[in-house]
């Protein structure tokens, strides 16, 4: 078996980072902070590890080809127990979930996960490749998902065939985002990983289509992320590279944050052609205002994109203890965490040292 993620000891949550007296006295209120004061806003739920996709930077295919292992089914929590450890986050201060994979829309009957997530009191979102976007969009909506984000790495069919390297044609993808958009899944949002010398040319083409169209276009700086994807300090293209090329094309100007710790920065264009962003991983990390937790498909819990390790919450919850067991276990790794990964980033510590997949952990 491929276990680069799965062999990494898990220790419990408890286990992991074990309260002491006075963590356990403090109210698990809105008050639980991590060691560097953040507080947890933000829950990734990923619910499967497959994905139709092989795109370059993720899941490249000289290693998630027919010998890769992904996990097996009896492995995935269920809908319900994904449910608990949701409703238990939303007591704890999550404001927003966001649904991952792998791609989340493989899931099989997901809108019935996404049904009994926007029972609660959070904003409701999923990041997807789109193949399935055209099909599933109205049962979404219905479901009760607020809105989505779709992956697109290139305009030219041809550049988009390269980057997700299984020949889906990018027509499908803007049938989706079309579908999405009109069923009033919005703003959508679209996230283009820049890889230089690989799609960089797409920038402006990509700039060019979204405006005027009521789409946030967003570019991210490819990562460092898991330790099949051969990344290259020097495909990184700078975030302020991008804003450079489209300001010359369309003049542009930067907006305001939505909110405090927002990971992408806004820009406008000047004549009226509506938002992008960009999201700078690499040259300005954000980790200072990180205030996201990530669930793997099997119930581990990750305090960092670039974890090494996860807290298994799946045997928590199945040990019984309610959701009292639930919410110790999670505010005492949350109060452990100390992660700042993308700060303290080297080209040396990008080295492939058993850093968990993006495609196992969620975008
Ligand atoms: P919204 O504002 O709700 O749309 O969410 P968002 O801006 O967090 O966007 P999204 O969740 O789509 O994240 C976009 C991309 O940013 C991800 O696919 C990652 O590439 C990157 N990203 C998101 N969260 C983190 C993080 O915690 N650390 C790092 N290093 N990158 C992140
Ligand atoms: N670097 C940056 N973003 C990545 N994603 C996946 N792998 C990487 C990477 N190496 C992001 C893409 C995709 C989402 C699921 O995860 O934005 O849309
Ligand atoms: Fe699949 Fe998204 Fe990874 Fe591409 S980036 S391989 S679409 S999970
Ligand atoms: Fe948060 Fe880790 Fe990303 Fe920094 S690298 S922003 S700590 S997930």
């Amino acid at each position: 078996m491929k276990t680069d993620a799965r062999v990494i000891p898990i220790a419990s949550a408890l286990d992991a980072a074990p309260p002491t007296g006075d963590e356990l006295a403090l109210p698990l209120s809105g008050d639980l902070l991590d060691r560097r004061q953040r507080r947890v806003r933000d829950l990734r739920i990923s619910v499967t590890d497959r994905c139709n996709f092989r795109c370059v930077y993720c899941m490249p295919k000289s290693v998630f080809d027919q010998n890769y292992t992904f996990l097996p089914r009896k492995q995935l929590l269920s809908f319900e127990e994904i449910v608990r450890i949701a409703s238990v986050f939303a007591d704890l201060g999550v404001e927003k979930i966001r649904i991952t994979g792998g791609e989340p829309l493989l899931r099989r009957h997901i809108e019935n996960l996404i049904e009994q997530l926007a029972k609660l009191p959070v904003e409701l979102t999923l990041t997807t490749n789109g193949s399935l976007l055209a099909k599933k969009a109205r049962a979404l909506k219905d479901a009760g998902l607020d809105r989505v984000t779709v992956s697109l790495d290139g305009i030219d069919d041809a550049v988009f065939k390269r980057m997700n390297d299984v020949d889906y044609p990018v027509g499908e993808v803007l049938d989706g985002i079309a579908a999405a958009a009109a069923v009033g899944l919005a703003p959508v949002k679209i996230n283009c990983v820049v890889k230089r010398g690989s799609n960089d040319d797409q920038i402006l083409p990509l700039a060019c289509h979204f405006r005027h169209s009521g789409h946030i276009l967003r570019f991210i700086e490819v990562m460092d992320v898991g330790t099949s994807n051969g990344w290259r300090m020097d495909e990184v293209l700078p975030s302020a590279d991008v804003i450079a090329r489209i300001n010359e094309e369309f003049p542009l100007e930067a907006v305001d944050a939505n909110y405090a710790g927002e990971v992408a920065g806004r820009w406008r264009y000047r004549d009226g052609g509506g938002e992008i962003g960009v999201i700078s991983s690499v040259t300005q990390a954000f980790c200072s205002s990180c205030t996201r937790i990530r669930l793997s498909t099997e119930g581990q819990l990750y305090t960092c994109l670039f974890a090494q390790g996860g807290h298994d919450l799946r045997a928590t919850l199945r040990k019984g203890g309610g959701n009292e067991a639930l919410r110790r276990a999670i505010a005492a790794v949350w109060r452990g965490r100390d992660d700042r990964y993308s700060e303290i980033r080297t080209a040396a510590t990008a080295l492939p040292a058993g850093k968990i997949e993006m495609s196992y952990i969620g975008g």
